[in-house]
């Protein structure tokens, strides 16, 4: 089967130097995507020109190389601002990754606003890193942690969402794409309904932002997370977008150089946005790495990769269907190209290591979504996760490589 997807695949396959190569003598299938995403050409060369051509710190230096440093990292943070739709290239935080930019929201604006008997409302499908940072604070604070359910196929039960927002709800923060199921959240119902209780909204976006295009304006939310290394970028790299008024009230979460505009022994006073929150020298390679992800992300249409990873999935959802004793974790309705399923009598672990064999990269285990796996009373799924380069056919030997686990394991 060819995807009408306008051959995505083919087209950015040989971009991706790392299919180059064989694993245990097979071409390699490399379906962990949702774990983190291979690197394009571009973005190795754009890391690489950092090093080779412009290394210097930044912000700091009168000479050219700093200068030229200088300019690539803030020339980034703008294609992050047009990648998300902000307003202003000083609502883009440079932060590690999606989990630091929670953090750093738990702690500089949450934290402070927090009351014994607060609440901060979250979801039942979350990540690790947007339920630990809020369970910190909440028992710090005497607040507590509330989770709107999923239904059986992995859907937020909005009613019980909207039930949960209550006259100590301080503060919501939702994921907008599920890594462990797939399900895309309605965002935006989320954020108007906390918006009508004046509920500020925190969205982690580490899975939406690779796969569908992102506006943080027409969402609404407060603050938007996402991580580099899914979105074909370096790792160690991640933004944080904010509203400026919220990002204004907050205080510095970290202290250091760079963050602050004058320093005495008595008193330090701090920088402007958005270098309040970026103290000591950043990971100014990735973030030219993240400049070059996002062109490259933007090259091909992200509505394409939509299409495409869209394709694949209701295509891999009908092919192992026909596997005996395979049920899928999470049927939402809206779905990104998650795959996560068990099979019946098989530890997923034994399933990873005999795809490994075939070739085939994929994620087993809790997807650091314990909760999750304790909500479909499983201790573990293997998950297929798609990106831009794979194929049709790709999927087709993933089929074969579960038949053979059928076989071995009876
Ligand atoms: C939904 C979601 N949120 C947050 C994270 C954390 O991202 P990172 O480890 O890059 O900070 C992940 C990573 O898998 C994720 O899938």
């Amino acid at each position: 089967m060819k995807t009408a997807a306008a051959g995505v695949a083919e087209r950015v396959r040989g971009d991706f130097p790392i299919f180059r190569q064989t694993v245990h003598g097979k071409p390699l299938v490399y379906f962990d995507n949702a774990a983190t995403s291979q690197k394009p050409q571009a973005v190795i060369d754009a890391i690489c020109g950092f090093y080779t051509r412009d290394c210097a710190n930044i912000h700091r230096g009168v000479h050219l190389l700093s200068q030229r440093a200088t300019e690539g990292y803030e020339e980034s943070r703008r294609k992050v601002q047009r990648f998300l739709g902000a307003a202003e290239a000083y609502q883009i935080v440079f932060v590690r990754g999606a989990t630091e930019g929670i953090n750093l929201v738990a702690q500089s604006f949450v934290r402070p606003r927090l009351w014994p008997g607060d609440e901060v409302l979250i979801t039942a499908m979350e990540h690790h890193s947007n339920i630990v940072p809020w369970q910190m604070i909440a028992e710090e604070k005497g607040a507590r942690l509330r989770v709107a359910p999923i239904d059986d196929r992995g859907d937020l039960i909005l009613e019980e969402f909207e039930r949960l927002l209550g006259p100590r709800t301080r503060f919501v923060s939702v994921t907008h794409v599920s890594n462990a199921l797939g399900t895309v959240n309605p965002v935006n119902e989320i954020v108007r309904m906390a918006h009508a209780r004046n509920v500020p909204v925190l969205v982690d976006g580490a899975q939406a932002a690779p796969h569908a295009a992102v506006d943080v304006r027409q969402l609404d939310c407060d603050f938007y997370v996402f991580s580099g290394h899914k979105v074909y970028g370096p790792t160690g790299i991640g933004v944080l977008y904010g509203k400026a008024a919220r990002l204004e009230s907050m205080p510095p979460y970290q202290g250091g150089g760079d963050m602050i505009s004058s320093v005495t022994f008595e008193k330090t006073t701090y920088n402007t946005l958005p270098y309040k929150f970026e103290a000591g020298t950043p990971h100014i390679a990735g973030v030219s790495g993240l400049g070059a992800a996002l062109d490259y992300v933007q090259g091909i249409g992200l509505e394409n990769i939509a299409a495409h990873e869209g394709e694949l999935l209701c295509y891999a959802t009908g092919a192992v269907s026909t596997i005996p004793g395979l049920r899928i974790i999470g049927t939402a309705r809206r779905k990104t190209g998650v795959l996560s399923f068990v099979l019946e009598g098989v530890h997923p672990h034994d399933v990873g290591t005999i795809l490994d064999q075939e070739g085939i990269a994929v994620r087993t285990g809790h997807h650091c979504a314990q909760p999750v796996m304790a909500r479909f009373g499983v201790p573990a799924t293997t998950r297929a996760s798609f990106a831009m380069y794979n194929t049709v056919e790709e999927v087709d030997a993933l089929v074969r490589g579960l038949h053979k686990v059928r076989e071995i394991f009876g």
